[in-house]
């Protein structure tokens, strides 16, 4: 039984979606992974729940040379295997009906012609008004290409009043540098409006990091404490369990810092450090992340405050797996860094000599995310007398996955004669606590771009924020020059040059 009972109920913001207007998703890389993996399955369950547009189609663009029919069988085969719920076919019914593919190549001019002449087939027979929403689910070096083809095929165009909308949503990472996200920026805002554009960060979509904000702002008892007068710092953590997979083609070139950190992290970083904004709108609350981001000290001395390394074959699960090196795809002498450890500060009036550690890896021990607020020890009188045995410090520990939750440790009397103190944790669990799954993230954001709310994606200036941030430390890696990074195990928590990071400050990475 969920504990909330339904008067408890409070709806803010888009909570909760209505009936959206029908258009046709375009998806460019209809058949690549993210595609098959994640795209297909969240319209599974969009639709499922009944919140999926009636009459608008799904259409997928690109290489691979199959039938609708051929994409039909492909997209059911990819909800069976990673939907969250299992696959119905009475529900995927009349959805799969109006799902087709469009073979072509990104670099063809007519290529594009054949996609419009389809999608204003399609228009026709399912009686939509030509609203159009293009996912762009391709490398970012293909972002440029593709959004030159599309509107020199007419198929987006700046927004009217009274005409049919067209919206492009692009996956991360914008860009590899500054310069290149300025670039794709530059070229997005030649043809769209900033509110025609969903710049999608995933961990945005995700339950527990929109649960931050009502955390922190819906509840008294932390923002009095969230600040330096009374925490004495901050862990972000992503940790992978996954080596590279089958993507090192990308991820060779990518590396750690920008695949996660100059996205996923930076978002969890702004999210925790924001000052509360004034209404949940979108641009209000972008606004005050990028403060956050803007106040981000710039690393100067990467040797002191940031921690690469590249995960060496090791044992997990008590099977052996290989070094970065020997995966497939990946050069035998990369310098690509699979671990990043960063210490960091955000410079203002409330976080001022507040440590903020960020620490990322794959092939880590477990997959897990977690922001953690370490609070100040408390004066050493009374309980915390003994300067040996020092009194644990509260850490309220927000996870983001798995285990779904939070919890805030405590210190409490042992039952008993005498006086011993052991830290206990407060813990809530969104599984137990709530019926249900909680739903994947590209649901919630696909909705969201039906609704027009730009609330959980990043802004033009976000981006370049938080990549002015990461290049100084991509230009610092650059002329330290990379023949040599320290390695970890498989399976491992990580180098040691990252402990010392943290223990040169007398404090220790949490165990997770
Ligand atoms: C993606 C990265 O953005 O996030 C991947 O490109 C990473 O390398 C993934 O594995 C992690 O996402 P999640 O939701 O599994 O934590």
């Amino acid at each position: 039984m969920p504990e909330t009972a339904s008067h408890d109920l409070q709806t803010v913001g888009l909570a909760e979606p209505g009936q959206p207007t029908p258009c046709t998703l375009v998806i460019i890389g209809g058949g690549g992974d993210l595609a098959l993996r994640k795209l297909l399955p969240a319209i599974y369950n969009i639709a499922f729940e009944k919140l999926w547009p009636e009459s608008s189609a799904v259409v997928g663009f690109g290489r691979r040379d199959i039938s609708d029919d051929a994409y039909r069988a492909l997209a059911r085969e990819s909800i069976e295997a990673h939907s969250r719920r299992p696959f119905q076919a009475s529900t995927w019914g009349d959805r799969e009906r109006s799902l087709f593919f469009v073979t072509g190549e990104l670099e063809d001019p007519a290529a594009f012609q054949r996609l419009k002449g389809r999608l204003q087939d399609i228009e026709a027979s399912h009686g939509t008004p030509g609203n159009r929403i293009f996912y762009l689910a391709i490398p970012p070096t293909l972002i440029d290409t593709c959004i030159t083809q599309l509107k020199a095929a007419g198929l987006i165009r700046p927004p009217e009043d009274g005409h049919p909308f067209s919206r492009v949503i692009v996956e991360k990472p914008i860009g590899r540098d500054l310069e290149s996200a300025r670039k794709v920026n530059a070229t997005l805002s030649e043809v769209l409006d900033e509110r025609q554009i969903f710049r999608i960060d995933h961990y945005l979509g995700k339950e527990t990091v929109q649960n931050i904000m009502v955390l922190r702002f819906g509840n008294a008892i932390f923002e009095p404490l969230w600040n330096q007068k009374y925490i004495d710092h901050v862990q972000i953590t992503v940790a992978e369990e996954e080596g590279v997979g089958t993507r090192a083609g990308y991820y060779d070139q990518a590396g750690a810092l920008r695949d996660i950190v100059q996205n996923h992290m930076l978002q969890l970083l702004s999210l925790t450090a924001m000052e509360p904004p004034w209404a949940m709108t979108a641009d209000v609350v972008r606004d005050n992340k990028l403060e956050v981001l803007n106040c981000l000290r710039p690393v100067t001395d990467c040797e002191r405050c940031v921690v690469r390394a590249q995960y060496a074959s090791g044992n997990h699960n008590s099977i052996d797996v290989p070094g970065y090196r020997r995966e497939e795809n990946v050069q035998p002498d990369s310098t690509t860094e699979t671990y990043v450890a960063i210490k960091t500060f955000v410079d203002n009036w409330r976080w001022t000599g507040v440590p903020f550690y960020l620490r990322t890896g794959k092939r880590l021990p477990k997959r897990a995310s977690e922001i953690a607020v370490q609070f100040k020890e408390v004066p050493p009188i009374l309980f915390n007398i003994d300067p040996e045995r020092p009194l644990e410090p509260n850490v309220l520990a927000l996870r983001i996955q798995p285990e779904e939750g939070y919890s805030l440790s405590v210190a409490t009397k042992l039952p008993g004669a005498k006086v011993q103190i052991q830290r206990v944790k407060m813990d809530f669990h969104y599984s137990t606590t709530f019926a249900g799954e909680s739903p994947e993230a590209y649901e919630r954001l696909l909705l969201d771009v039906l609704a027009r709310d730009g609330t959980l994606f990043m802004r033009r200036d976000e981006v370049e924020a938080s990549w002015t941030w990461i290049t100084n430390i991509l230009e610092d890696w650059e002329r330290s020059g990379t023949r040599w990074l320290p390695e970890y195990a498989a399976g491992s928590w990580g180098p040691v040059e990252a402990d010392r990071l943290i223990e040169a400050d007398n404090r220790k990475w949490r165990t997770l």
